[in-house]
């Protein structure tokens, strides 16, 4: 973490330079640069899956579904089967889809069963343990991109995961020390106690997954139903017995991921093509970028008072739509096209005082744990120009730290994303309604991101982040930092980070960024500012004008690009 924070400082250093510093600036801190094809994932060993697809002949959705199952392995913080996620596609003849592979509620699920009899939520329920799991949607969601895009025999693409868990593989230290805090916990909420990942773990250990690499045996053999039938989903059922959880073998039967078609805009020169609801990402994107277009950001300093003003004022305003107006559209008429339509974004902003803080309303002030925004996102592009973001999680780190007994995954605590209870915060601080209660079947809200952009009809870049809320203002600052900052796609992704999400009204910002008088102006304008650990990893694609690629790969975890 040290190691992060004084690359932070270089980083805003090398930002806050004057024009008349110019000449004493660091060189640009460019990402890897390829000449046809990229993989960016939060672990070096899923990026080299993902790119020995590639090689091997494999489209870009073949190496995502690869780096999936690899990151369930190498990365089981975040990386799954047993959560869910949301894929954004973009096919080198310009066609675009998206692929909703959310959990969903289980059939048991009921609006208030996170709820006291006096109404009071017991939080814990929803993140921890059995109960907090959706039915989980990975699976599902890979085969049905294999169906729909894919190239290469599925069990190549499910293979290379089941070597890493086999073989074993050895541990950064940043998973070394994942682990070893995930240790704590793991006693409290399992009912068989996962013994392979139990121990003092340090870097350059080498783990094994040996239950793990069966269950993905059986996917690799069976596809779908060697998760949603047979021995995986007895283990399930099981599992859920004895901790008195709600999935069935009717909720697994009956799961299904979902092609939807992606929110589409522009943002000044660029065509913008991010994820629909159930994810929030897509449209409160969009909301954003519309809302600062019309500000002549790129002659402004990134990081000055008047930039973070502005960004912080479109973030509360968008986060104030979001808890109310934003759900599963299967469950809940969402107004898609109301909150894009450009007539209602400029109004959203007709209070918008250059010069002094929008109070929100204090309905229910959220508290942000950092430590919890777990999620993980890949951006692939292949050598055809086919380009794929993925964004896909367990919700906070490890999940409901439940791993299944036998089958040695942890299953997803996304339950937590619905609203318990109108007003009441989830764990990202986040506020719902209506359209977020809690319904079978019904997927629970994201703020997940994945996004791809073209230029004149062209793939220009491919992008998206982990971190809960602070998804959603990542990926909007760091698309602000590429076409408004004109930065390369690694310093756009190195940038420090700044949020907002309406309530609590407090703007977070990444430790030790901005400097006391910064603070002090942000606080005259009537600001609150609040520093915080490190805000998503950013992992993106950029195709530079030589049509080259550059990969971004965030600094802030073990996340790597490779390319060829
Ligand atoms: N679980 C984080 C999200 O979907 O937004």
């Amino acid at each position: 973490m040290q190691k992060f924070f004084s690359f932070l400082i270089l980083i805003v250093t090398v930002f806050s330079c004057s024009p008349t510093e110019e000449s004493s600036t660091p060189p640009v801190r460019t990402g890897v640069i390829a000449d046809s094809a990229m993989v960016v994932s939060a672990h070096p060993l899923a990026s080299e899956v993902g790119i020995q697809v590639l090689k091997s002949g494999g489209n870009a959705v073949d190496a995502a579904i690869a780096v999936q199952f690899a990151l369930a392995v190498v990365h089981p913080a975040a990386g799954n089967i047993g959560g869910g996620g949301f894929m954004v596609i973009r096919e080198t003849d310009g066609s675009v889809n998206s692929l909703d592979f959310r959990e969903a509620a289980p059939l048991a699920a009921t609006r208030t069963m996170y709820q006291e009899a006096d109404g009071n939520v017991i939080t814990d329920l929803s993140r921890r343990g059995h109960l907090a799991s959706g039915v989980p949607g990975t699976v599902d969601g890979m085969v049905s991109a294999h169906i729909e895009y894919g190239k290469l025999p599925w069990q190549e693409l499910v293979q290379p995961a089941i070597n890493l868990a086999e073989n074993g593989f050895i541990l950064t230290e940043k998973e070394a020390s994942s682990l070893r805090y995930v240790n704590e916990d793991l006693e409290d909420f399992n009912t068989i106690l996962p013994e392979n990942l139990l121990g003092e773990w340090q870097e350059g250990d080498t783990i094994f997954h040996p239950e793990l690499a069966a269950s993905l045996k059986l996917i690799r053999d069976l596809g779908r139903s060697g998760f949603y039938e047979g021995p995986t989903a007895d283990l399930i059922v099981e599992e859920m017995a004895r901790g008195k959880g709600l999935i069935s073998y009717d909720d697994l039967i009956s799961y299904r991921s979902v092609w939807r078609q992606p929110v589409r805009f522009t943002y000044r020169d660029y065509q913008v093509i991010s994820m629909a609801p159930p994810s929030s990402g897509g449209v409160a994107i969009a909301q954003l970028l519309q809302m600062v277009e019309s500000y002549p950001l790129g002659e402004w300093d990134r990081l000055g008072a008047e930039t973070i003003h502005l960004l912080t004022e479109a973030e509360r305003r968008v986060y104030a739509d979001r808890a109310v107006h934003l759900g599963d559209p299967d469950f809940y008429l969402v107004p898609v096209r109301e909150l894009l339509d450009s007539a209602y974004i400029a109004r959203r902003m007709e209070n918008f005082s250059p010069d002094r803080a929008t109070s929100s309303d204090a309905i229910q002030a959220g508290k942000i744990y950092p430590e919890s925004e777990q999620t993980t996102h890949f951006s692939i592009v292949d050598q055809q120009g086919n380009a794929v973001a993925v964004t896909t999680t367990l919700n906070s780190s490890y999940g409901s730290h439940v791993v299944v007994g036998g089958a040695g995954f942890f299953l997803n605590n996304e339950m937590d994303d619905f609203s318990a209870k109108p007003g009441v915060p989830n764990m990202f601080g986040l506020i719902g309604g209506e359209a977020n209660a809690i319904a079978p079947m019904k997927r629970m809200l994201s703020s997940m991101t994945p996004t791809i952009l073209e230029k004149d009809g062209q793939l220009f870049m491919v992008v998206g982040t982990p971190g809960g809320a602070t998804i959603i203002t990542s990926v909007f600052q760091t698309i602000l930092n590429v076409i408004d900052f004109n930065m390369t796609m690694q310093q756009a992704v190195d940038f420090p980070r700044i949020h907002h999400q309406w309530q609590p009204d407090t703007i977070f910002t990444e430790r030790g960024v901005l400097s006391a008088g910064l603070i002090r102006q942000l606080n005259n304008m009537g600001h609150l500012v609040d520093e915080r650990g490190s805000i998503g990893r950013v992992d993106a694609i950029r195709v530079l004008e030589n049509g080259k690629l550059e990969g971004g790969a965030d600094p802030r975890g073990d996340d790597t690009a490779i390319g060829y």
